[in-house]
């Protein structure tokens, strides 16, 4: 399935954002990531829609631990989205970015005093407060810079959103928010009205990922609600917004049911209005914060094909140059992905194989069964929707170097993050003793 801009010439090369995939594998390397910007400006710009359309206030905030870099954060700029962190680093990449620092909201269920301190220094739009913890030392980082901070209150509704297990987050059950069901949002609802130190806008509630089903969204909405009518009568708290999170499903492998902007977000919307008149509420400003959705489809990667392995009557392995080092999804989650040949797009798919990475590990395996025509040595394979989740999840095992990143637009490729090299991977290693530096 091609997404966006992508298409196959008629020579057999995967073309995308106007570029041949062959060339640019031939310029910058492989494993390569290439981004379709078009497509994410595309996403970006319809989850924005979603609110003018519907009469409502609304912010779009990216959530950046999708795909964060400062090419990424300054085309989030451009596109008028607000910006979502989780950690010191995600803020700083921002902040190096040139992002404005009123549009950033930081996110976390363990931001350190350092983080806090950063991102209060830089003016940060708001926090979304996760726990009691936080909640002393936000107080306490608001008296020493003789600043007021506003926050959202995360909370776990207790919605169980069916998606994989690891990226549910919205069920009692877990490590994020204050809980709904034990009292804990009131208390905390409690705890910042009295104190002069913040000003709180609302709540947020984030259910899972990969959610696929809009209903579970009116769900959380109800769910919460209840929760606003019981605080409205002992605490006298209206939000002036409610954050309802990401999580927006996309289209892996066929089968996937992803819906589009608008039907999610559309959802969301009705169910607010809903239960805004059923209390007597002005409808509050939503906020969301899509990660997947904006960058997931944009993203291939571009493999170069190595050894091959028959295991008789069983399976053929194809390896390539990467694998969990660059996508970690297939190993953590058993994460589905599709893929074609990149130089030979037109060549008949009468064969199966199953993609191996090249890490000193079984369950390196990027997709199985594939179909596939014949492959040799040195095609070229791209795994489609890889943008979320991909480069920001990979890592140096077995000391690859992680791969270089690629945005195309209108026929031009630019590099917006260079390959890392072995120098890299040794950068910030020191010797076991100063007389055998080499
Ligand atoms: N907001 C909050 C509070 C979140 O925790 C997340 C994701 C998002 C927004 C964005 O969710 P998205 O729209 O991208 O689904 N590594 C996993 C996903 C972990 C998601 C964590 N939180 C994966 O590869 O599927």
């Amino acid at each position: 399935m091609l997404y966006g801009s992508s298409v196959i010439q008629p020579n057999g090369h995967l073309e995308i954002g106007g570029v041949d995939t062959v060339h640019l594998a031939n310029q910058f390397g492989t494993p390569l990531y290439v981004y379709d910007v078009a497509h994410m400006r595309q996403q970006a710009r319809a989850f924005k829609r979603a609110f003018t359309e519907n009469n409502v206030a609304g912010q779009v905030a990216y959530a950046s631990k999708a795909f964060s870099c400062v090419a990424m954060v300054q085309l989030v700029e451009e596109e008028g989205l607000n910006l979502d962190v989780v950690s010191g680093g995600e803020l700083y990449t921002a902040l190096s970015a040139g992002f404005p620092p009123e549009r950033i909201h930081f996110h976390g269920n363990n931001k350190s005093t350092d983080e806090i301190d950063m991102a209060v220094k830089a003016g940060i739009g708001c926090f979304i407060a996760d726990n009691f913890q936080e909640l002393l030392l936000l107080e306490k980082a608001s008296q020493y810079h003789g600043q007021k901070i506003s926050v959202l209150l995360r909370t776990t509704p207790g919605v169980k959103a069916s998606t994989h297990e690891y990226i549910a987050t919205g069920q009692e059950d877990s490590k994020f928010g204050f809980d709904l069901e034990s009292g804990q949002v009131h208390e905390a609802l409690k705890y910042v009205l009295s104190h002069e130190a913040f000003d709180c806008l609302g709540l947020h509630c984030h259910i899972g990922s990969q959610i696929f089903d809009a209903n579970a969204f009116e769900v959380a909405v109800d769910k919460i609600y209840r929760e606003l009518e019981l605080r409205r009568d002992d605490l006298g708290f209206v939000p002036k917004v409610l954050n309802l999170g990401g999580g927006f499903g996309i289209r892996y492998v066929e089968g996937d049911s992803a819906q589009p902007p608008e039907k999610y977000v559309g959802t969301m919307i009705e169910a607010v209005k809903r239960q805004s008149s059923r209390l007597g509420f002005a409808v509050p400003e939503i906020w969301i914060e899509p990660g997947r959705a904006i960058v997931g489809n944009a993203g291939t990667t571009l493999y170069k094909v190595g050894s091959q392995k028959e295991v008789p009557n069983v399976r053929r392995y194809l390896a390539v140059d990467g694998g969990m080092s660059d996508n970690l999804r297939p190993a953590l989650y058993d994460a589905k992905y599709e893929g074609i040949l990149a130089n030979r797009g037109w060549d008949r798919c009468d064969r199966t194989m199953s993609v191996a990475g090249k890490c000193c590990e079984t369950g390196d395996m990027l997709i199985w069964d594939l179909s596939l025509p014949e492959v040799h040595t040195d095609d070229l394979l791209a795994v489609f929707s890889t943008g979320a989740y991909g480069y920001s999840m990979s890592n140096n095992y077995n000391r690859i170097p992680r791969p270089a990143v690629v945005f195309v637009e209108n026929g031009d490729a630019r590099l917006v993050v260079r390959r890392e090299t072995y120098e890299d991977l040794v950068q910030l290693d020191l010797p076991l003793k100063e007389s055998v530096i080499p």
